[in-house]
């Protein structure tokens, strides 16, 4: 088959996505690929489809278990020969897996990275033509990745002891210029087509917030989406424990997810989540890499994170069905010393060379500036983010905070001044803190001690509030005004623009927004569509998560949020307007074509009052049996009287009005169809 035709065919998607379709053909004309997309763009597809047209077997490596678990129920619910080998599995069930793989029974095998070179899937894959490697999530390989997996650099070794070397795809998210060097680099990449799409994800808002209470904010942000559901970052594991209590405590259904959680409980809550069970995880980092969840209408980040890198795909996880969706993150000033400080840790423990270690920290904490940078700049947050992944940006997005904020240009150099000169002062041996507090003419024990209460520039802020004095230094630090070091406690130093502003040689404006109202922040709710019935699509989802419950796999495996949108829209009433439907291609039409198809033509009665609510609740199964009645009941009708269009001939009784196609008309009751009539339409 065409890669198109099998796009359709598997997949249930009439056209390839962005640069899908040149990724494929890179790949069936058997280059090397390094491929760099955006969370969501669909790069599964990319080494998914060109695995099916190539001869032989493609072995994908990919970084968690419950990832691969997933996608390979995907793939086999989409009637793709698809298995996974990692440790999830029994040894007998890995022994029978690999004798079937041997046997010819898998197009696509998954497996992690430390499963390589153990001996047993070394002698499979030699047994058999192994045509493609694609390395799913490729930043792992690299230190400067955000999720660096030693087993990952096990790829290149394995590679080589192949019989032939296969094509060899890579695929991640991450963009920065070191990652992508790594990849092309560790992973010998033989002259491989390069390519990395744009950044931009236009369908998501960015929002920087500066809430007093973060509880609070959090709160609003979650009760004012009542029906979608959010992932909620923080940094700690401790703090993931707090938030997710708060919630709860506020009646909002939310789950932990941690590294600190067993294996089981992080499995069940992460299914909670997936399958709709609970509406908000509250997570550390470790959650959500590779999670296609299509509907997360939120993302919040409870903390400021470590680097742009990892909040971009965080934030990525929101709308990746392309429904509009918020990143939202909830800044405070602590989150810089406590990410400083787990950067610190996690070097400490682990067993690098000290030269190593310290350029790692290095890079860490330039990571984290930028970070910062981004909680702070008064320009395009968007445009700040890309231009980070160099991609020019110029402009205002207006879908982010600060494209859509009331701001005004205040000339603030004599506060500057003012800082300055306290740092000046204070002999540059101080940080943010004791500045703010010298210039908020603070009385604390520290300033008392160090007799700054004395000092020319002690209170000379004090008409300000603290939170303003933190913004501005803020913003000298973000703007480079003044050099802030890198140490354990970061210092604040005057630079070359410190000096020329001191001497009023230079400017200093900042965007602030007009009507500084810090908790009042606007929150959003996710707009609806109107295009389809609200309730249709609650009714056709709970149909579609209860056979996610009974076939024990996530709802998307079955059908995308989107693919029931499309449905609610299209109204398909047989299996061959079904395939019409984006996402359904023939395999899961034939499996679950008629459950839907019966649920949308008994939802549709239902809006015309042929049923109640109660009666709507059917099982799948039951769904099931009664399209066969229905077919039955009209099958009849068509051979007595001809084909015809039942309409509701009474709001009360059970009496159908037919309109025959011939011409003509016919009350009949509906125990005719040995059941209440299903769609309005006979066909
Ligand atoms: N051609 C297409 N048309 C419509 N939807 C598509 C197409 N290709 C992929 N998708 C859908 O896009 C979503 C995201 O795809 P996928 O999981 O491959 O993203 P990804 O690029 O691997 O993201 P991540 O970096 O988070 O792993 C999936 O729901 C997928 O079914
Ligand atoms: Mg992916
Ligand atoms: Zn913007």
């Amino acid at each position: 088959m065409e890669k198109l035709e099998l796009l359709k065919a598997y997949w249930g998607y009439s056209s390839f996505k962005g640069a899908q379709q040149q990724v494929i053909d890179n790949i069936t004309a058997k280059r090397d690929v390094l491929c760099v997309m955006p969370t969501g763009a669909g790069k599964s597809v990319c080494y998914q489809v060109p695995a099916l047209m190539l001869e032989g077997v493609t072995i994908v490596i990919s970084p968690l278990i419950s990832l691969m678990t997933d996608q390979v129920k995907s793939l086999v619910n989409m009637g793709i020969k698809a298995a996974y080998l990692n440790s999830s599995l029994s040894a007998s069930q890995q022994a029978l897996a690999m004798q079937r793989a041997k046997a010819g029974a898998y197009k696509i095998i998954y497996a992690a990275p430390e499963k390589l070179l153990t001996s047993d899937f070394l002698n499979m894959c030699k047994s058999i033509n192994i045509s493609m490697v694609a390395v799913d999530e490729a930043h792992c390989i690299s230190h400067w990745g955000q999720d660096f997996r030693p087993d990952y650099l096990k790829i290149v070794d394995f590679i080589a002891k192949l019989n032939h070397r296969p094509i060899v795809s890579a695929f991640t998210a991450t963009a920065t210029p070191e990652v992508r060097e790594d990849i092309e680099h560790i992973l010998q990449l033989n002259n491989p087509f390069v390519i990395t799409t744009g950044f931009d994800r236009p369908n998501l808002s960015f929002q920087v917030m500066h809430p007093k209470n973060k509880d609070t904010q959090l709160l609003s942000i979650v009760r004012s989406n009542p029906e979608e559901c959010g992932i909620v970052y923080c940094n700690t594991r401790s703090n993931v424990e707090d938030v997710c209590q708060m919630l709860q405590e506020a009646d909002i259904k939310a789950l932990p997810y941690h590294a600190g959680m067993s294996m089981n409980e992080r499995k069940q809550n992460q299914e909670a989540f997936i399958y709709d069970r609970c509406r908000v995880i509250v997570a550390t980092n470790a959650f959500g890499m590779g999670i296609d969840k299509s509907d997360v209408a939120y993302v919040v980040h409870y903390n400021m994170p470590q680097n742009i890198e990892g909040y971009y795909q965080e934030a990525g996880r929101a709308g990746r069905d392309g429904s509009a969706a918020k990143c939202i993150l909830l800044f405070s000033g602590k989150d810089y010393a406590t990410n400083k400080f787990l950067i610190e840790k996690s070097i400490e423990s682990s067993q690098l060379e000290p030269e190593t270690a310290q350029i790692i920290v290095e890079n860490k904490l330039r990571q984290l500036n930028a970070m910062y940078g981004y909680c702070n700049t008064a320009d395009c947050l968007r445009g700040f983010i890309l231009k980070y992944f160099g991609q020019p940006y110029s402009g205002y997005c207006g879908n982010c905070s600060n494209c859509t904020g009331d701001f005004v240009e205040k000339n603030i150099t004599i506060e500057a001044q003012k800082v300055l000169s306290c740092i000046a002062k204070t002999k540059q041996r101080f940080g943010a803190k004791m500045i703010a507090d010298i210039l908020l003419g603070s009385k604390n024990q520290n300033i008392i001690n160090n007799g700054f209460d004395s000092l020319s520039t002690y209170g000379l802020l004090k008409d300000n509030t603290r939170d303003e004095v933190n913004k501005i230094i803020n913003y000298l630090i973000v703007k480079d005004y003044v050099f802030r070091t890198q140490d354990k406690f970061p210092i604040l130093k005057l630079n070359g623009s410190s000096v020329k502003i001191l001497k009023g040689k230079l400017k200093v404006t900042m965007r602030t927004k007009k009507t500084d109202t810090l908790n009042k922040e606007k929150v959003f709710t996710v707009s609806k569509s109107d295009e389809y019935s609200e309730e249709m699509y609650d009714y056709i989802r709970s149909v579609r998560n209860q056979l996610a419950e009974e076939a024990n796999v996530p709802a998307y495996v079955i059908f995308s949020n989107n693919s029931l949108k499309d449905m609610c829209i299209k109204k398909p009433t047989s299996l061959s307007q079904i395939l019409n439907v984006s996402g359904v291609g023939t395999r899961k039409a034939e499996n679950y074509g008629l459950i839907f198809i019966t649920a949308i033509g008994l939802y549709c009665e239902y809006e015309k009052g042929f049923y109640t609510k109660e009666e709507l609740q059917l099982t799948p199964l039951q769904l099931k049996n009664r399209s066969g009645l229905y077919k039955e009941g009209t099958a009849v009708l068509h051979k007595q009287f001809g084909r015809g269009t039942v309409t509701l001939a009474n709001q009360k009784s059970d009496i159908v009005k037919v309109n025959f196609e011939k011409g003509g008309e016919k009350y009949i009751s509906t125990t005719f169809f040995g059941m209440k009539p299903l769609p309005s339409k006979s066909d």
